[in-house]
């Protein structure tokens, strides 16, 4: 992979932005891969400017979110349904119609992955999948444990976690059990992969990632199977690579 080491948060949002901009430039109906979490949105409002100031014709601009929570109510403020609508679609301009993210209702949640797989393949695949890290090397939803090749479904979330995301929820009670996530296999399959990371809790999950042997128990080194990779981190979250 290569590692850009950025002096912040915001500069890193801009490179990546950047890179969106070229793609889209190249291809108006290029297919983004979106993370959600906290990681990823200075890369949303540098893209959000860019396309604003330089009139930039996002209309057939394709997407899909890495995962979803599984049992929320519909609507409800924290899935990533209203997330991505909230940080993505309306600030940069894009069409909703074709913007996906899992559907994590309970009624039909068993057929819900190979849906999804089904269109990202006819969608012709992700160009650009934008990736952050969890502490416990989660890409995606894909906590250790996760098979190196699985494709989009249900899992369960671990406590660390539902701990890390109880930051967005009224109680940490509240945060779902349960995910539906692109798989490991999903993420490979894009074209691109853009893996970002800021601040010393993510150290660790960086170094495994990066440096570590390939392995189920950090489902982040996975990336190393991929031919092309971007890791963008700041000064601390590359603190344990050697
Ligand atoms: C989000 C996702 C997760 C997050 C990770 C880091 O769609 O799939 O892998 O990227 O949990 O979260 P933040 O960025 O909030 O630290």
């Amino acid at each position: 992979a290569e590692v850009i080491i950025v002096p912040g948060e915001e500069d890193g949002g801009r490179l990546v932005a950047d890179a969106v901009v070229d793609l889209v430039r190249a291809r108006p109906d290029a297919v983004l891969g979106l993370a959600t979490g906290s990681t990823p949105l200075a890369v949303y409002r540098h893209l959000a400017a860019r396309v604003r100031d330089e009139a930039l014709d996002v209309s057939q601009v394709r997407g899909f979110a890495l995962d979803e929570y599984v049992g929320l109510p519909a609507g409800h403020p924290e899935s990533y349904r209203k997330v991505i609508e909230r940080e993505v679609i309306e600030p940069v301009g894009l069409d909703p119609e074709r913007i996906a993210v899992p559907a994590g209702g309970l009624d039909g949640v068993e057929t819900a992955g190979e849906r999804y797989e089904a269109a990202i393949r006819e969608a012709g695949g992700i160009d650009l999948q934008i990736l952050g890290i969890g502490r416990t090397g989660h890409i995606g939803f894909n906590e250790p444990g996760s098979s190196l090749a699985s494709a989009t479904r249900v899992k369960t979330l671990t406590e660390q976690t539902r701990a890390d995301n109880a930051r967005f929820f009224d109680s940490p009670d509240d945060v779902p059990m349960h995910c539906i996530t692109q798989g490991i296999g999903t993420i490979l399959r894009a074209r691109h992969l853009v893996l970002l990371a800021f601040g010393a809790a993510k150290a660790d999950a960086v170094a495994a990632a990066v440096e570590g042997p390939v392995s189920t128990s950090a489902p982040g080194s996975a990336v190393q199977l991929h031919p092309h990779v971007t890791v963008v981190v700041d000064e601390a979250a590359a603190g344990a690579l050697t």
